[in-house]
């Protein structure tokens, strides 16, 4: 029997490799560009960090985690890469160097999920941390930084959505009013609702369950989840936040059901979705977590970052043409064929020849599909010590010196 990949989870082919690398060559300028430092931390870890760190009430961490024992440790592979880039933050000491700390991070994710279109099993994810600063100008940053990365890949046309979580004080007032307001309809939440509503109302707010979404609709509901419950310092934070964002020219719209599915963050938290992905049209997801450090066990130290979705993005991009060889040699001599390869390769030409030794006619056929220049070498020419140069666009073809070639085809 033909074994398949694992269902949610995909190859990454050849001809899609060329997107990829332009994914991650962007990040690397961009988020160089604003001072973050590439990490790359181990694909597992601990179980006790996704649980301490994502939080126990989440679906990553009840329902999503790939966990395995080794040795009688309990290992899962990272749904997320947060909690890791913070256990390596406190593990190197690095909140003895100056504020901001700024890393970014790239790699695969693991959460079991449902898949369908825009969401896998084993995933990928590029995201950037930023350690140290409690000002919204840091938040402000971040979440310019997420719109210029998806700019630079001709992504501009997408909607950031912001909401300020509040501080654990005043979420609390909250949580208890939201509560309060649901207890009548406590027996028709679904069953995620009804799960949350002791550990995390908050989530509830996000339910995607049709008659669920028609509870939260009723009036009375509406007016508390849309009230303005965060303290006066929490709005301060959301209303300076709002004011660099206009400032900087950075379109979004406050979204008061955004609060995100990870237990972590506080205050200010964000999305940016595309009306072109589906039901799964979230590209990035952000927020800031100023107690997890502390909850991790290192210094009190405020964060605030971002991770976007690889495969979401590209469905997003453009398919890239295929790229075309400099040049392929063709020949009924394979050892004259494979030494001028080899000149040119060695000189950075892409440059193949015929190994299975075809007809003169069909190593032709094959050069106009995939380069730019065949590279003739019949009798003549190596008599000659010339080489007949093929323009496959225009059919141009010319007969120079040898070591003419690399100038002509260059
Ligand atoms: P998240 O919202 O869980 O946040 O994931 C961020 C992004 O990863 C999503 O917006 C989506 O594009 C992509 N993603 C998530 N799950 C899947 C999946 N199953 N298949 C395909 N793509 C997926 C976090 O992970 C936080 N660590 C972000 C963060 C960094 N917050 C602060 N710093």
């Amino acid at each position: 029997m033909v074994i398949k990949a694992v269902k949610g989870t995909k190859d990454i082919l050849p001809q899609e490799v060329a997107q990829w690398h332009k994914l991650e060559r962007n990040a690397l300028e961009i988020f160089s560009r604003y001072g973050y430092r590439e990490i790359r931390t181990p694909i597992f870890e601990v179980t006790e960090l996704f649980a301490r760190g994502v939080g126990d009430t989440t679906d990553i961490v009840n329902k999503e985690m790939y966990t395995f024992e080794k040795s009688e440790r309990s290992l899962t592979l990272r749904p997320e890469n947060t909690a890791g880039v913070v256990r390596s933050f406190i593990e190197n000491g690095m909140s003895r160097l100056s504020a901001p700390v700024k890393l970014w991070y790239k790699g695969p994710m693991f959460r079991y999920e449902r898949p369908q279109a825009g969401r896998q099993r084993q995933f990928h994810q590029v995201g950037v941390e930023m350690f140290g600063v409690k000002d919204a100008a840091a938040d402000a940053e971040v979440i310019l930084l997420a719109v210029e990365y998806l700019k630079s890949l001709g992504l501009n046309d997408l909607e950031v959505e912001i909401n300020s979580l509040g501080c654990p004080k005043c979420r609390e007032e909250y949580k208890r009013k939201i509560k309060e307001v649901l207890k009548p309809e406590f027996a028709n939440l679904c069953e995620d609702c009804q799960n949350r509503y002791e550990k995390n109302p908050l989530r509830l707010l996000d339910c995607k369950v049709e008659s669920c979404k028609k509870i939260f609709e009723k009036p009375e509901i509406q007016r508390v989840i849309r009230s303005d419950y965060i303290c006066e310092e929490c709005a301060k934070h959301y209303s300076e936040l709002k004011n660099y964002l206009d400032e900087l020219n950075v379109k979004y719209v406050e979204n008061k059901l955004l609060v995100r599915g990870l237990d972590y963050y506080n205050r200010t938290v964000f999305e940016i979705k595309s009306n072109n992905l589906g039901s799964q049209n979230a590209v990035c997801g952000g927020g800031r977590y100023d107690s997890l450090v502390k909850n991790l066990g290192g210094e009190d130290t405020p964060a605030v970052g971002f991770a976007m979705g690889m495969e979401r993005l590209n469905s997003l991009l453009p398919c890239p043409d295929e790229q075309k060889l400099d040049a392929y040699v063709v020949s009924n001599s394979s050892a004259d064929a494979f030494k001028l390869t080899q000149e040119l390769r060695n000189q950075g030409f892409m440059v193949e020849f015929d190994l299975s030794n075809k007809k003169f006619t069909k190593q032709l056929e094959k050069a106009a599909k995939i380069a730019k220049y065949a590279l003739i070498l019949g009798e003549d020419e190596i008599k000659s010590n010339t080489v007949s140069i093929k323009n496959l666009d225009t059919s141009e073809q010319i007969n120079v010196a040898r070591n003419e070639v690399p100038k002509k085809i260059g």
